[in-house]
């Protein structure tokens, strides 16, 4: 039998996970500093642990300077030990939901190619892909050393 429970922890994001995620990355980008492009993003990451973790994007002065929502929020996962992930939720300001740009998608792939993207607004549109999809033929640590798993 392939129960909820069995499921629990890996694959796709139980509806109670989703709306935590949702909420969670809608006010972590209220919290974003984007003085700049004004383009406010938060993002929130499901571990294979069921843990969430968020991030904002952080402008500056010198533009280049600045990190994105979906890389804040890795970097604080990886940092609690957290490696495995089974879903993003980017929360953007703009009108449209906004996919990840091509670094986010770079470092996110490092960690889970089959990663699930979700991108919402504060109104309430939503996309959802594959990471797979949005970067196929991926550059990966097999990559580098094809005898690694
Ligand atoms: N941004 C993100 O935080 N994530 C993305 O995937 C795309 C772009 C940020 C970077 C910059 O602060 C602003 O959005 C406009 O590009």
């Amino acid at each position: 039998m392939t129960g909820r429970v069995e499921r629990a922890g890996i694959g796709a994001p139980e509806d109670h996970e989703l709306r935590t995620m949702r909420e969670r990355a809608l006010a972590a980008m209220d919290r974003a500093y984007a003085p700049y492009s004004k383009f406010l993003v938060g993002a929130a990451l499901l571990g294979s642990d069921g843990s969430i973790v968020e991030g904002c994007n952080v402008e500056n002065a010198a533009f280049p300077s600045g990190t994105c929502a979906e890389r804040a929020a890795l970097g604080t996962a990886v940092t609690r030990g957290v490696r495995a992930f089974r879903a993003i939720v980017i929360a953007s300001s703009g009108e449209t939901p906004a996919p990840p740009c091509g670094m986010c998608r770079q470092a996110l792939v490092e960690f889970s190619p089959e990663l699930e993207v979700i991108s919402i607004t504060r109104t309430g549109t939503e996309a959802r892909w594959r990471l797979s999809e949005l970067l196929p033929h991926a550059f990966t640590p097999a990559s580098l050393d094809p005898t690694r798993d």
